[in-house]
């Protein structure tokens, strides 16, 4: 495996590919690799293309200083897992890639990026729109992977590739993987205790009980049955930040029940915060 630590080499790299019309599939991550990045990079198997990952925690999208700096790193696992997965090649930028970065600016926010996270984590997806834009500007990838765990920054990902690469990215989107007892998978994970991620595995418990109810009733009931989840979680020492019922495409509300709607839920559990969602 190839490991490129600054701009310029990789864009030396990528020219090469491109000039033997290699196609690329790009997997981009902050690191501390668990089975739900390794899904993405087992789905990108499935394309006939060199195999890039970035490793990048990326100081500009964390709103809480605390997050940043207690963020996981495990690199020595993370290498042998990619060497593993027979991974081309690792850009493991410093943060010189933020340098000049500014020049990306995103002049209008789209407004599906003012609910949920985007409203509870100030500046956080205006640092993911950047570093994602210089990525993919380096990367100039064929094929990306993200996952649909962090179901908001998927569809910032899709508008970015609408609309600043005329759709010429192709945007595998992978399901959630989640632990035995229905965790969703996160770095953040690692700084939970045991009794902690068995509290939290009541996330997802409360997620399909509202979206039973949900189904069998009518979308009319979401508040009742919202106040229920909260208690609920709450008894296990949950903060919850939101839990919402919106549609997947714009994060609307919606009492129509013709629209695909998802439920959403961000928690703080011991200072550490997790999102998950589901589909109705
Ligand atoms: P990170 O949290 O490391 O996630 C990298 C990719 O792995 C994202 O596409 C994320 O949705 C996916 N992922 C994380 N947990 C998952 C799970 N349990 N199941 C399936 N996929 C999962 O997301 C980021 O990094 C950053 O914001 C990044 C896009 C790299 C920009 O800095």
């Amino acid at each position: 495996m190839d490991i490129i630590t600054t701009s310029k080499k990789l864009v030396d790299y990528i020219a090469n590919l491109k000039k033997e019309d290699t196609k690329i599939s790009f997997i981009p991550t902050m690191g501390s690799l668990h089975e739900g990045h390794i899904s993405l990079i087992t789905r990108a198997k499935k394309e006939n293309t060199k195999k890039i990952v970035s490793i990048f925690v990326n100081p500009i999208q964390f709103n809480n200083k605390n997050d940043y700096e207690s963020y996981p790193i495990t690199m020595e696992k993370d290498l042998e897992k990619l060497i593993k997965h027979d991974i081309d090649c690792l850009f493991l930028p410093t943060k010189d890639i933020l340098n000049k970065i500014e020049g990306y600016r995103l002049n209008k926010k789209p407004d599906f990026l003012d609910c949920l996270c985007g409203k509870f984590r100030p500046n956080h997806f205006e640092g993911v729109y950047l570093i994602v834009r210089k990525l993919f500007d380096l990367v100039e990838p064929d094929y990306v992977y993200f996952g649909d765990k962090d179901y908001q920054q998927t569809l910032l990902i899709k508008y970015i590739i609408e609309k600043f690469y005329n759709n010429q990215i192709n945007l595998i989107r992978c399901e959630t993987v989640r632990d035995e007892f229905g965790l969703a998978l996160s770095s953040r994970n690692s700084r939970l205790s045991n009794e902690d991620k068995k509290s939290a595995s009541n996330i997802i418990k409360e997620l399909k009980i509202i979206r039973e109810k949900t189904l069998s009733h009518g979308v009319n009931l979401f508040n009742d049955l919202r106040k229920e989840a909260i208690t609920a979680l709450e008894k296990f020492n949950m903060k919850i930040e939101y839990l919402e019922l919106l549609t997947s495409d714009k994060l609307e509300k919606s009492n129509n029940g013709n629209h695909n709607l998802m439920l959403f839920i961000a928690v703080v559990i011991s200072d550490v915060r997790l999102i998950d969602n589901l589909k109705i």
